[in-house]
């Protein structure tokens, strides 16, 4: 089996300006410390999208710092809160397809990995796979055999959210239509949700991990805000032999016991 690691939804903000009182920043470093600690075998990170909270070039410039010191390879995505040509005025040499979407492929061990761009190109919270994405889609899916991971920021399914629910892919049914053509698409791992989710949608496995800042409640009423204060996490995933195993970490929360 190896190992990958799924940060989401940093947020990242202004540098030296909190997000919802918390602090994106802060809370990302202990993640990478926490990562390049216990998990420093990992093949890879991926953190699937909203990098920044308002697409800070200030954000990310301290995210491409941030990460010279952290010691396994990171693949990065965009997510709604981020703007595509800000994230390419500073990761000037990133991958993209030939229409300039965020979207990439990378092997581990025998296994593809596709790193998908939903971002939307208007100022809304949902997500957008247009028929060019869709194309340079269906050709990666259509050129291999192996077991294929998807990462994408928005879902093509409801979580159960409704909030959530309401801003989720436009293109589901499409992209469902799509993938099940594909009986080697493993498992669809996702953010945008904030929060700990798992899921089977058409035969596939999908899970999502909270946010590394704020979360969404699980039950709206349940505090008084739209955003709630609950357990970053972090996803370890291994996988082998066609198997996935995904655990959460809450690396901010883990304390010993009382004796
Ligand atoms: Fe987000």
């Amino acid at each position: 089996m190896y190992k990958i690691i799924q940060i989401t939804d940093p947020h990242l903000s202004r540098p030296g300006q909190n997000l919802w009182s918390l602090n994106p920043f802060e809370r990302l470093e202990t993640a990478f410390k926490d990562i390049s600690t216990f998990h420093s075998d990992a093949e890879a990170c991926i953190i699937s999208g909203d990098l920044t909270d308002s697409a800070s070039p200030e954000a990310l410039r301290w995210l491409k710092d941030s990460l010279a010191g952290f010691p396994i390879p990171t693949h990065l995505m965009i997510g709604n809160h981020d703007v595509r040509s800000v994230f390419f005025d500073v990761f000037q040499t990133y991958p993209k397809d030939e229409n300039g979407f965020l979207q990439y492929a990378f092997e581990l061990a025998g296994d593809r990995f596709l790193c998908l761009d939903t971002k939307k190109d208007e100022p809304v919270s949902a997500g957008q796979y247009c028929g060019k994405r869709m194309s340079w889609l269906e050709n990666e899916l259509s050129k291999t055999h192996q077991d294929v991971y998807l990462f994408m920021h928005h879902p093509p399914f409801e979580v159960g959210v409704p909030y959530m629910d309401r801003i989720k892919l436009d293109e589901a049914e499409a992209f469902g239509r799509l993938v099940s053509n594909y009986k080697n698409v493993r498992h669809i791992f996702f953010g945008h949700v904030h929060r700990p989710v798992f899921l089977s949608w058409q035969g596939i496995t999908c899970s999502a991990c909270p946010g590394i800042n704020h979360q969404i409640p699980l039950v709206a009423e349940a505090v008084s805000t739209k955003c709630s204060v609950e357990p970053p996490m972090y996803a370890v995933i291994e996988i082998g032999h066609g198997n996935i195993r995904v655990n959460q970490d809450a690396f901010l929360d883990r304390y010993p016991t009382a004796r």
